[in-house]
Formats: structure tokens, C-alpha cells, sequence
């Protein structure tokens, strides 16, 4: 990177003055530091088991989606160049245990979805989420002890088992959002030796304890179900250094790319880890921030484009490789248009 400090420009006004390259749309348009494409954008979905569409009250505008428009909606994704879609099931309460199986039965809702894409929509990339609360009957990412604490290493196991069967399911990249130690390395391991060095890892590398993820957890049924909260494994909001070393780790566990999320609310994060990460870095804008820019926006408050566009190119400017979105397909129409 340039050294953009030295030598220093003086302030000189008259002769300097600032707003010289802001006088045009083309000047403006020339002088531009950052853009935002459809390249940048990842785009996360929900899929559910019966056909058909179901809204999610808490996020205006995302819609459930069964397996009969899996493929138009993934192509659509594609048709406007969207890079890759990440898939979160909706695991009906039944198949809800305490003890995970469904998390890497190869049949299921996640690993259906990932077969039928990938065997019909060229060219996309697919992110499967590796955590157990979709199919734990407590709502947490990870296994319980007797007496309710988070199991470190035993839930690293069924991550494993879960990691296998979305591989073998056609994921192209897994997404551990789990916030387990060491979980990187045994996934990493697992992979490579069943044949699946290709696969990716994306790390949620600082993945906080954040009160931004409530509409996520209506959308997938998860937040009826969850007990407690997430603070012995997700990271105390309150903490940028061990975010820090969260990334580091995680880079030498064998991750390919790296998450932050929250977005906005941790736009400091983003920028410490991206200025020294030697691997991509991407931003999560979580449901509860697109939800708060529906709901202004459904009030006539904010233009929800215009705010859209501007979070997102906030994230371009703090560093990020890229941004998970749930307001990806609007934004790629509007870049398209
Ligand atoms: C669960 C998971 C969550 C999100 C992505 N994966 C919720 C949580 O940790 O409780 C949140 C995404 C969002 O709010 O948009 N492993």
C-alpha cells in the first residue's frame, strides 16, 4: 500500500481548494476511492422444506423458500452475477434434538437444497453455515454438558460430521459460525483427508454475542427454542484485541477467508483485522440491521436504496473483501440497472 502521509499536503487556500473534485458526476465518478459491485456480494438465503414461499415477519422482504423455486431463485442469483449463496435451513421442530443428528444426515434440507443447485445452476458458488443451533433442541451452536455448559471439543466432533456431509453435498464453501476453539484445524483436517481439499473454509472469525441476530433467529425457528444466550462462545462485544487474535488463529488453523460480523456496529473490527489480514475479509450485515433499515425505511424515514448503498459501501471503505447481504438481489437489480 502507498504511503499516503508523507510528503504531507499543505493546506495552501486559496490556491488548494477540496471541492475542485467534487464540482461533477464525472469528476466525482474519477475520484472515487472505493466501489461497490456485484462482485462484492454474497447473498444469504432460507430454505425451507414445504414448497413454496413464507415471509418472515421480522424481515420485510426475505421470504422462506421450498425446494420448487430453489433453482429459479439461485439462478436468478446467478443470472445477475452474484458470486455465491449461502443456505440456512428452516429445520422443523421435530427433527430438533439434543444430541444434533440431523445436522449431518445427508439428506437434509440443507444438503438437499446444496445437490439440487449444484447439479442445475452453473457457476455459482455455495455456502453451507457449519453450527448446530438450526437442529439443536436447546438453540445453541454447540453441544450441552448435564449440567448446560457448551462442550468445546465433543462439538467439534458433530462440526465435523456436519462439514462431511455438506462437502459431500456439493458446498463449495463452509462457513463455521460456530465460535468453537480449534474448530478450523480438525475441519481442515477432516476435509482433506475424505477427499475434499477444494472445499474453502470462511471463518466467522469475530462473531460476536450481538443482539443484531434476532430476526435470523425467527427466520430459521431457532429463537423459541434457544436457551440462555451465546456469551461463553460468541465474543463480548465489548473486546477488539481478542477479535483480533480470533482472526489470527483462525489464519492458522487453515482458513481460507475471514468474517466479521455484526457489520456496522463493528466497523472497527473489520478495519483492524482487513488492514493486517493476509486472507480475504468480509462483512456481515446481520438481520437485525436490514431490519432496522426496512422498518425506517417502511415508514418513510430513510430511502431504503440510498441507505442500503451507503452501509454497504461503508464496508468497502473499512476494508472489506466483500458483504454478506440480505439485500443482496435488490442491490445487484439497481447496480445492473
Ligand atoms: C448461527 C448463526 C446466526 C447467524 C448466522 N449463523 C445466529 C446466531 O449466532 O444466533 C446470524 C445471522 C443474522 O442475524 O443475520 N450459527
Amino acid at each position: 500500500m502507498t504511503d499516503r502521509s508523507f510528503p504531507a499536503q499543505p493546506n495552501q487556500f486559496p490556491a488548494v481548494r477540496l471541492r475542485r473534485r467534487r464540482s461533477s458526476d464525472w469528476m466525482r465518478r474519477l475520484v472515487q476511492e472505493n466501489h461497490l459491485q456485484v462482485e462484492d456480494l454474497i447473498w444469504p438465503i432460507f430454505v425451507q422444506e414445504e414448497n413454496g414461499r413464507s415471509p418472515v415477519p421480522s424481515l420485510p422482504g426475505v421470504d422462506r423458500i421450498g425446494p420448487d423455486l430453489w433453482v429459479e431463485v439461485a439462478g436468478e442469483a446467478r443470472a445477475l452475477g452474484i458470486p455465491a449463496l449461502a443456505l440456512f435451513p428452516v429445520v422443523p421442530a421435530h427433527r430438533k434434538t439434543l444430541t444434533c443428528e440431523e445436522a449431518w444426515r445427508t439428506d437434509n434440507l440443507v444438503c438437499q437444497a446444496m445437490r439440487r443447485i449444484r447439479s442445475q445452476v452453473e457457476g455459482l458458488g455455495l455456502i453451507a453455515d457449519v453450527a448446530l443451533d438450526p437442529y439443536n433442541a436447546t438453540g445453541q451452536d454447540g453441544l450441552l454438558s448435564d449440567s448446560g455448559e457448551v462442550l468445546n471439543d465433543e462439538t467439534i466432533e458433530a462440526l465435523v460430521k456436519q462439514s462431511l456431509a455438506q462437502a459431500e453435498a456439493g458446498a463449495h464453501i463452509l462457513a463455521p459460525s460456530d465460535m468453537m476453539d480449534g474448530r478450523i484445524a480438525a475441519i481442515r483436517a477432516a476435509l482433506d483427508a475424505a477427499g475434499h481439499s477444494d472445499v474453502a473454509l470462511m471463518s466467522y472469525a469475530a462473531k460476536f454475542a450481538s443482539a443484531f441476530y434476532g430476526p435470523f433467529r425467527d427466520a430459521v425457528g431457532s429463537s423459541g427454542a434457544l436457551k440462555g444466550d451465546k456469551k461463553s462462545y460468541q465474543l463480548n462485544p465489548a473486546n477488539a484485541r481478542e477479535a483480533e487474535l480470533e482472526a489470527r488463529y483462525d489464519i492458522d488453523e487453515g482458513a481460507d477467508m475471514l468474517i466479521v460480523k455484526p457489520g456496522l456496529p463493528y466497523l472497527d473490527i473489520l478495519y483492524r483485522i482487513s488492514q493486517t489480514s493476509p486472507v480475504p475479509v468480509y462483512a456481515y450485515q446481520v438481520s437485525g440491521e436490514y431490519a432496522m433499515m426496512k422498518a425506517a425505511a417502511a415508514n418513510g424515514w430513510l430511502d431504503e436504496q440510498a441507505i442500503v448503498a451507503e452501509t454497504l459501501m461503508a464496508f468497502k471503505r473499512a476494508g472489506a473483501d466483500g458483504v454478506w447481504s440480505y439485500a443482496a438481489l435488490d442491490l445487484a437489480r439497481a447496480l445492473r440497472s
